[in-house]
């Protein structure tokens, strides 16, 4: 059986979560959801980075200790994500016991072991920053604003104090030749690119403890050092599948790891987690995929805007599978995408309530009209076979060996193979819109044999074609948008979730339209 291991960032707690949260981690969702329904052994974890000096001093001026405030803002997000019917397995905060017994085993692992050049992996030296006492935190040259702290614009000072670095610098060439040696690893192309430039230049050592920051865990052995929160935030990963037990049951994840992170966050997780992984000993992660910001009138949506966007309004109001849909089908998944209500529903209206809603609603109905809703399922080669071959010819192997190998027909393995192809990547933006191609011709079809003018033997051909491509394309939809595609398949007569062999004869149940479309005129 085939295993898969997926990992959001950790997000941080010190405000609540927000559209950009929830894009990456429903693209683990769907990502999850697909590798399930391929019968793989599957692990999701997503959580929440509860350290640093950031957290310490929002929970100082709400007069709360930290832990106090992490406990609130951890009961806030679970709310947010139960209410997105997120799928994850195990859900990790930083300040929890067996974090810090990983964090703490992997810091000692690290320590022990030799950097490629053969020096010390951790050593200590000195730090030296831009200091803003009423962050109580660091900067570095570049994020000043005209020589002044960028939260507060007022004067900071040039400090150091003793820190225990990271060798970084001593893992470029490693890095150069693990990039050119697994050209996946970094993902999409154009944000590896970015990396390849950071190795060009050179990486630098790297500040992994502080001692003005008390929130955090202690340094192994020198307690008066608190762990930088990047540091212990990666690690999280290992956290979660028990280590430093490599015997335990979740172990056997960790060779199968992706990790999704924002574009911003990509250099922690490809050039620094790797580096940090080697240094302890342990096997690097299969892959890092990036993904573009979510802007709003071109700017990045966060806190610090303000702009911020709450998806479950959007999900209330035209349900949660639109949500999903529109944020994984409009932007290709490394580049920006602008947030408007206006493409929203446009989308909405295009792909779910024009091609999609529209050729299930009709094709119900119109079963139930003519035919008491019993459709026998058509015989022989389906219509879409030609279709998807003239459609995707480099697939057509491919295809045909899913078909073969799970013992499907053409046409639902053709789904199951655009799917697999493009999650694989992932590119969700072009698997959607290739299952959507043929949704379309889908509905030309119904258009062109209008089965409403044909004889009852041809319409129930022309119904039962259809009904093939519903239940074919459903499948991979259920990683998209588990409730509505589920409905789907019930409304054809068929598990929501379990693919059963196909019936002789369809019996289809009729219902309110899967997307009803949005009166634009209305709302204005
Ligand atoms: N705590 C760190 C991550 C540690 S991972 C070991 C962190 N947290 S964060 O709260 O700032 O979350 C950053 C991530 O949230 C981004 O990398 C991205 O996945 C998501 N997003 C936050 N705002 C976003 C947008 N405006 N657009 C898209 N995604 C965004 O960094």
């Amino acid at each position: 059986m085939s295993r898969f291991y997926v990992t959001t960032p950790i997000y941080y707690s010190n405000a609540p979560l927000h559209l950009g949260h929830a894009y990456c981690t429903i693209a683990c969702d769907v990502l999850a959801r697909w590798h399930r329904l391929r019968g793989d052994d599957t692990f999701f974890l997503t959580g929440l980075d509860e350290h640093g000096g950031n957290i310490e001093k929002i929970a100082k001026e709400s007069g709360i200790t930290p832990q106090e405030w992490c406990d609130r803002m951890a009961v806030q997000d679970l709310e947010f994500y139960r209410e997105l019917k997120v799928s994850n397995d195990d859900f990790i905060r930083t300040t929890e016991e067996r974090h810090r017994r990983c964090t703490d085993a992997f810091w000692r692992a690290a320590r022990a072991n030799k950097t490629p050049e053969g020096r010390d992996n951790i050593y200590l030296g000195e730090y030296e920053g831009w200091y803003c006492p009423k962050c109580e935190a660091y900067f570095v040259e570049e994020d000043l604003v005209e020589g002044n702290c960028p939260v507060h614009e007022v004067p900071v000072e040039k400090l150091k104090e003793e820190s225990y670095f990271f060798r970084l610098s001593d893992y470029t060439g490693f890095l150069k030749d693990y990039l050119a040696a697994n050209p996946d690893f970094v993902v999409p192309e154009q944000r590896k690119a970015e990396m390849l430039g950071l190795l060009r230049e050179g990486l630098r050592d790297i500040s992994i403890s502080r001692t003005k920051v008390r929130w955090g865990f202690p340094v192994p052995d020198d307690p008066g050092h608190v762990i930088y929160v990047w540091f212990d935030a990666v690690i999280n990963y290992l956290t979660a599948l028990g280590y430093p037990d490599m015997t335990g049951p979740r172990w056997k994840y960790w060779e199968v790891v992706h990790h999704v992170v924002g574009k911003e966050i990509l250099r922690f997780h490809a050039l620094l987690w790797p580096a940090m992984l080697k240094a302890a000993g342990l096997p690097l992660p299969k892959k890092v995929v990036a993904h573009g910001w979510w802007t709003v009138d071109g700017k990045k949506m966060g806190k610090s805007m303000g702009n911020q966007v709450d998806p479950r309004d959007y999900a209330r109001k035209y349900g949660l599978d639109a949500v999903r849909h529109y944020l994984l089908a409009e932007v290709s998944f490394g580049s920006d995408g602008d947030f408007s209500d206006k493409r929203f529903i446009e989308r909405y209206n295009t792909d779910l309530a024009n091609v999609l809603g529209n050729l299930a609603h009709r094709t119900i109905a119109m079963a139930h009209r003519y035919s008491q809703g019993k459709i026998a399922a058509p015989k022989g080669e389906s219509r879409w076979e030609a279709f998807v071959k003239a459609e995707f010819p480099d697939r057509r192997e491919a295809i045909e060996a899913v078909a073969s190998g799970l013992g499907l027909s053409f046409t639902q393995a053709a789904f199951v193979t655009l799917a697999d192809v493009g999650l694989g990547a992932p590119e969700f933006q072009g698997t959607l819109e290739r299952i959507w191609r043929v949704l379309k011709d889908g509905n030309k079809y119904l258009d062109e044999r209008a089965p409403w003018n044909q004889e009852p033997a041809e319409r129930e051909e022309t119904l039962g074609q259809v009904l093939v491509l519903l239940e074919a394309a459903s499948w991979p939809l259920l990683a998209f948008m588990p409730e509505s595609a589920g409905r789907l398949r019930e409304r054809l007569g068929l598990p929501a979730d379990r693919r059963a062999p196909l019936p002789d004869v369809f019996t289809v149940i009729q219902g309110d339209p899967l997307f009803p479309r949005i009166d634009t005129k209305k709302k204005a």
